[in-house]
Protein backbone atom coordinates (compact mmCIF):
# COMPACT_ATOMS: atom_id res chain seq x y z
CA UNK A 1 0.00 0.00 0.00
CA UNK A 2 1.58 3.52 -0.71
CA UNK A 3 2.51 5.33 2.21
CA UNK A 4 2.13 2.73 4.42
CA UNK A 5 5.46 1.80 6.33
CA UNK A 6 6.38 -1.40 7.50
CA UNK A 7 8.61 -2.04 10.45
CA UNK A 8 10.75 -5.34 10.72
CA UNK A 9 12.58 -5.93 13.57
CA UNK A 10 15.95 -8.49 12.97
CA UNK A 11 18.33 -9.17 16.19
CA UNK A 12 21.34 -7.09 14.98
CA UNK A 13 23.52 -5.91 12.30
CA UNK A 14 24.65 -9.55 10.71
CA UNK A 15 20.58 -10.28 10.64
CA UNK A 16 20.18 -6.93 9.20
CA UNK A 17 22.60 -7.42 6.27
CA UNK A 18 21.08 -10.71 5.51
CA UNK A 19 17.90 -9.63 5.45
CA UNK A 20 18.38 -7.34 3.41
CA UNK A 21 20.00 -9.11 1.03
CA UNK A 22 17.31 -11.07 0.51
CA UNK A 23 14.99 -8.37 0.03
CA UNK A 24 17.32 -7.29 -2.72
CA UNK A 25 17.32 -10.55 -4.59
CA UNK A 26 13.52 -10.86 -4.36
CA UNK A 27 13.39 -7.44 -6.39
CA UNK A 28 15.92 -8.06 -8.48
CA UNK A 29 14.33 -11.75 -9.39
CA UNK A 30 10.90 -10.34 -9.67
CA UNK A 31 12.34 -7.84 -12.89
CA UNK A 32 13.03 -10.26 -15.69
CA UNK A 33 14.11 -7.15 -18.09
CA UNK A 34 16.58 -4.50 -16.44
CA UNK A 35 16.29 -4.47 -12.16
CA UNK A 36 17.74 -1.20 -11.09
CA UNK A 37 18.98 -1.09 -7.72
CA UNK A 38 19.21 2.97 -6.02
CA UNK A 39 21.89 1.77 -3.31
CA UNK A 40 23.13 4.87 -0.49
CA UNK A 41 25.81 5.66 1.17
CA UNK A 42 27.08 6.34 4.88
CA UNK A 43 28.30 2.82 6.87
CA UNK A 44 25.37 1.76 6.91
CA UNK A 45 25.40 -0.53 4.08
CA UNK A 46 28.38 -1.94 4.03
CA UNK A 47 27.89 -4.81 5.47
CA UNK A 48 24.73 -5.45 2.88
CA UNK A 49 27.55 -5.03 0.11
CA UNK A 50 30.01 -7.06 1.31
CA UNK A 51 27.43 -9.69 1.85
CA UNK A 52 26.68 -9.63 -1.79
CA UNK A 53 29.90 -10.21 -2.98
CA UNK A 54 30.51 -13.78 -1.14
CA UNK A 55 29.84 -16.90 -3.22
CA UNK A 56 26.79 -17.56 -1.24
CA UNK A 57 24.88 -14.07 -2.66
CA UNK A 58 26.73 -13.75 -5.76
CA UNK A 59 25.90 -16.38 -7.27
CA UNK A 60 22.24 -15.79 -6.96
CA UNK A 61 22.17 -12.23 -8.63
CA UNK A 62 22.42 -12.00 -12.43
CA UNK A 63 25.32 -9.44 -12.85
CA UNK A 64 24.88 -8.96 -16.25
CA UNK A 65 21.13 -7.59 -15.99
CA UNK A 66 21.01 -5.27 -13.04
CA UNK A 67 21.92 -2.05 -12.92
CA UNK A 68 23.24 -0.08 -10.01
CA UNK A 69 22.63 3.61 -8.95
CA UNK A 70 23.21 5.77 -5.56
CA UNK A 71 21.12 8.05 -4.19
CA UNK A 72 23.50 10.75 -3.03
CA UNK A 73 27.25 11.29 -3.22
CA UNK A 74 30.23 13.78 -1.63
CA UNK A 75 30.94 15.56 -4.31
CA UNK A 76 34.94 14.86 -4.23
CA UNK A 77 36.80 12.67 -6.49
CA UNK A 78 35.74 8.97 -7.35
CA UNK A 79 38.71 7.50 -5.59
CA UNK A 80 38.54 9.21 -2.52
CA UNK A 81 37.62 7.31 0.39
CA UNK A 82 34.28 9.97 1.35
CA UNK A 83 32.92 8.88 -1.95
CA UNK A 84 29.73 7.01 -1.65
CA UNK A 85 30.07 4.99 -5.05
CA UNK A 86 33.62 4.34 -4.59
CA UNK A 87 32.35 2.84 -0.94
CA UNK A 88 30.15 0.47 -2.83
CA UNK A 89 32.46 -0.48 -6.07
CA UNK A 90 35.35 -1.79 -3.12
CA UNK A 91 32.49 -3.39 -1.02
CA UNK A 92 31.10 -5.97 -3.90
CA UNK A 93 30.61 -3.74 -7.72
CA UNK A 94 34.07 -3.76 -8.77
CA UNK A 95 34.30 -7.58 -8.35
CA UNK A 96 30.75 -8.41 -9.49
CA UNK A 97 29.12 -5.89 -11.76
CA UNK A 98 30.05 -5.06 -15.45
CA UNK A 99 31.48 -1.66 -15.30
CA UNK A 100 28.47 -0.02 -17.70
CA UNK A 101 26.00 -1.12 -15.20
CA UNK A 102 27.89 1.03 -12.29
CA UNK A 103 25.99 4.66 -12.67
CA UNK A 104 28.18 6.75 -10.71
CA UNK A 105 27.84 10.61 -9.83
CA UNK A 106 30.02 12.58 -12.12
CA UNK A 107 32.08 14.16 -9.22
CA UNK A 108 34.62 15.65 -12.22
CA UNK A 109 31.97 18.16 -13.18
CA UNK A 110 32.61 21.71 -12.77
CA UNK A 111 30.32 22.06 -10.00
CA UNK A 112 27.12 19.71 -7.87
CA UNK A 113 25.23 21.54 -10.07
CA UNK A 114 26.28 20.32 -13.28
CA UNK A 115 26.78 16.95 -11.61
CA UNK A 116 23.23 16.73 -10.73
CA UNK A 117 21.75 17.52 -14.36
CA UNK A 118 24.21 14.79 -15.81
CA UNK A 119 22.90 12.22 -13.45
CA UNK A 120 18.94 13.47 -14.35
CA UNK A 121 19.95 13.24 -18.14
CA UNK A 122 21.64 9.44 -17.23
CA UNK A 123 18.16 8.55 -14.96
CA UNK A 124 15.89 9.62 -17.94
CA UNK A 125 18.04 8.15 -20.64
CA UNK A 126 18.01 5.06 -18.13
CA UNK A 127 14.28 5.32 -17.31
CA UNK A 128 13.52 6.05 -21.55
CA UNK A 129 11.87 8.91 -20.28
CA UNK A 130 11.96 12.27 -18.20
CA UNK A 131 8.50 11.65 -16.47
CA UNK A 132 7.75 9.51 -13.86
CA UNK A 133 4.93 7.30 -13.83
CA UNK A 134 3.52 5.59 -10.88
CA UNK A 135 2.42 2.49 -12.89
CA UNK A 136 6.49 1.97 -14.50
CA UNK A 137 8.76 2.36 -11.21
CA UNK A 138 12.27 4.22 -11.98
CA UNK A 139 13.85 1.96 -9.34
CA UNK A 140 13.09 -1.66 -8.10
CA UNK A 141 14.35 -1.23 -5.19
CA UNK A 142 16.03 1.58 -3.16
CA UNK A 143 17.97 2.01 0.00
CA UNK A 144 18.63 4.15 2.07
CA UNK A 145 20.61 5.38 5.82
CA UNK A 146 19.12 7.85 8.17
CA UNK A 147 21.45 10.65 9.54
CA UNK A 148 21.53 11.64 13.08
CA UNK A 149 19.30 15.00 11.97
CA UNK A 150 16.47 12.94 10.17
CA UNK A 151 18.27 13.38 6.63
CA UNK A 152 18.24 10.54 3.95
CA UNK A 153 19.94 10.43 0.50
CA UNK A 154 21.59 14.62 0.74
CA UNK A 155 18.09 15.86 1.66
CA UNK A 156 18.87 17.71 4.74
CA UNK A 157 16.09 19.12 7.31
CA UNK A 158 14.78 22.59 6.05
CA UNK A 159 17.00 22.92 2.66
CA UNK A 160 15.84 23.38 -0.46
CA UNK A 161 16.60 20.03 -1.64
CA UNK A 162 13.50 18.53 0.48
CA UNK A 163 11.16 20.49 -1.14
CA UNK A 164 12.25 19.97 -5.10
CA UNK A 165 10.08 18.37 -7.30
CA UNK A 166 10.45 19.81 -10.37
CA UNK A 167 13.95 18.05 -10.72
CA UNK A 168 15.61 14.68 -10.02
CA UNK A 169 18.53 15.54 -8.58
CA UNK A 170 20.14 18.45 -7.36
CA UNK A 171 23.63 20.03 -5.99
CA UNK A 172 23.64 20.81 -2.15
CA UNK A 173 26.36 23.08 -2.01
CA UNK A 174 26.31 22.56 2.17
CA UNK A 175 26.12 19.29 3.60
CA UNK A 176 24.16 19.75 7.61
CA UNK A 177 26.25 17.31 9.38
CA UNK A 178 29.79 15.24 8.52
CA UNK A 179 31.48 14.62 6.20
CA UNK A 180 31.34 18.99 5.38
CA UNK A 181 31.60 18.70 1.83
CA UNK A 182 29.01 19.77 -1.16
CA UNK A 183 27.06 17.04 -2.41
CA UNK A 184 24.44 15.83 -4.93
CA UNK A 185 21.18 14.36 -4.40
CA UNK A 186 18.01 12.64 -6.05
CA UNK A 187 15.04 14.43 -4.84
CA UNK A 188 11.99 12.35 -3.19
CA UNK A 189 10.18 11.61 -6.39
CA UNK A 190 12.93 9.90 -7.89
CA UNK A 191 13.77 8.53 -4.39
CA UNK A 192 9.46 7.56 -4.20
CA UNK A 193 9.39 5.99 -7.82
CA UNK A 194 10.75 2.07 -6.89
CA UNK A 195 8.50 -1.32 -5.94
CA UNK A 196 10.15 -1.30 -2.63
CA UNK A 197 11.86 1.44 -0.06
CA UNK A 198 14.06 -0.08 2.33
CA UNK A 199 15.61 1.60 5.66
CA UNK A 200 18.62 0.51 7.09
CA UNK A 201 18.55 0.80 10.46
CA UNK A 202 21.26 -0.83 13.02
CA UNK A 203 22.84 0.08 16.44
CA UNK A 204 22.44 2.09 19.39
CA UNK A 205 23.29 5.48 17.80
CA UNK A 206 20.31 5.07 15.57
CA UNK A 207 17.69 4.94 18.32
CA UNK A 208 17.45 8.72 19.10
CA UNK A 209 16.51 9.38 15.43
CA UNK A 210 14.54 6.71 14.69
CA UNK A 211 12.52 7.56 17.55
CA UNK A 212 11.58 10.91 16.28
CA UNK A 213 10.77 9.21 13.10
CA UNK A 214 8.19 6.56 14.87
CA UNK A 215 6.99 9.65 16.83
CA UNK A 216 5.89 10.82 13.30
CA UNK A 217 8.34 14.07 13.11
CA UNK A 218 8.31 15.97 10.11
CA UNK A 219 11.84 15.07 9.17
CA UNK A 220 12.97 13.63 5.87
CA UNK A 221 13.30 10.72 6.66
CA UNK A 222 9.34 10.37 7.16
CA UNK A 223 8.85 12.43 3.77
CA UNK A 224 10.51 9.32 1.76
CA UNK A 225 8.13 7.15 1.23
CA UNK A 226 7.79 4.76 -1.94
CA UNK A 227 4.53 5.02 -4.41
CA UNK A 228 5.20 1.18 -3.66
CA UNK A 229 6.46 -0.64 -0.33
CA UNK A 230 8.17 1.02 2.42
CA UNK A 231 10.17 -0.96 5.01
CA UNK A 232 12.17 -0.17 7.92
CA UNK A 233 14.39 -2.70 9.00
CA UNK A 234 15.75 -2.21 12.42
CA UNK A 235 17.94 -4.11 14.26
CA UNK A 236 16.89 -4.79 18.51
CA UNK A 237 19.43 -1.78 19.11
CA UNK A 238 18.33 0.63 16.79
CA UNK A 239 14.91 0.53 18.12
CA UNK A 240 13.89 2.56 21.14
CA UNK A 241 12.31 0.89 24.17
CA UNK A 242 8.82 -0.04 23.81
CA UNK A 243 8.98 -0.14 20.46
CA UNK A 244 9.89 -3.55 19.35
CA UNK A 245 7.78 -5.05 16.77
C1 LIG B 1 25.76 10.13 2.87
C2 LIG B 1 24.51 9.35 2.81
C3 LIG B 1 23.57 9.63 3.95
C4 LIG B 1 23.64 8.45 4.88
C5 LIG B 1 23.12 8.76 6.25
C6 LIG B 1 23.35 7.61 7.21
O1 LIG B 1 26.29 10.48 1.83
O2 LIG B 1 26.25 10.34 3.98
O3 LIG B 1 24.04 8.81 1.71
O4 LIG B 1 22.27 9.91 3.62
O5 LIG B 1 22.94 7.37 4.35
O6 LIG B 1 23.78 9.88 6.71
O7 LIG B 1 24.74 7.45 7.33
P1 LIG B 1 25.38 6.29 8.17
O8 LIG B 1 24.94 5.03 7.53
O9 LIG B 1 26.85 6.49 8.06
O10 LIG B 1 24.86 6.42 9.56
Amino acid sequence: MAGHRTIIEVSDAAALAAAAAERLIKRIDANKDRPAICLTGGSSPKRLYELLATDTYRNRIPWERVHWFIGDDRFVPENDVLNNMAMAKGAFLDRCAPAANIHAIRTDAANPDEAASLYARELQAFHGSGRLDPARPLFDLVLLGVGPDGHIASLFPGYPGIAVTDRWVVGVPEAHVKPFVPRVSLTLPPLASCREMLFLMSGEDKRAILGRVLAGEDLPANRARSNGETVWLCDRAALPEGDSV
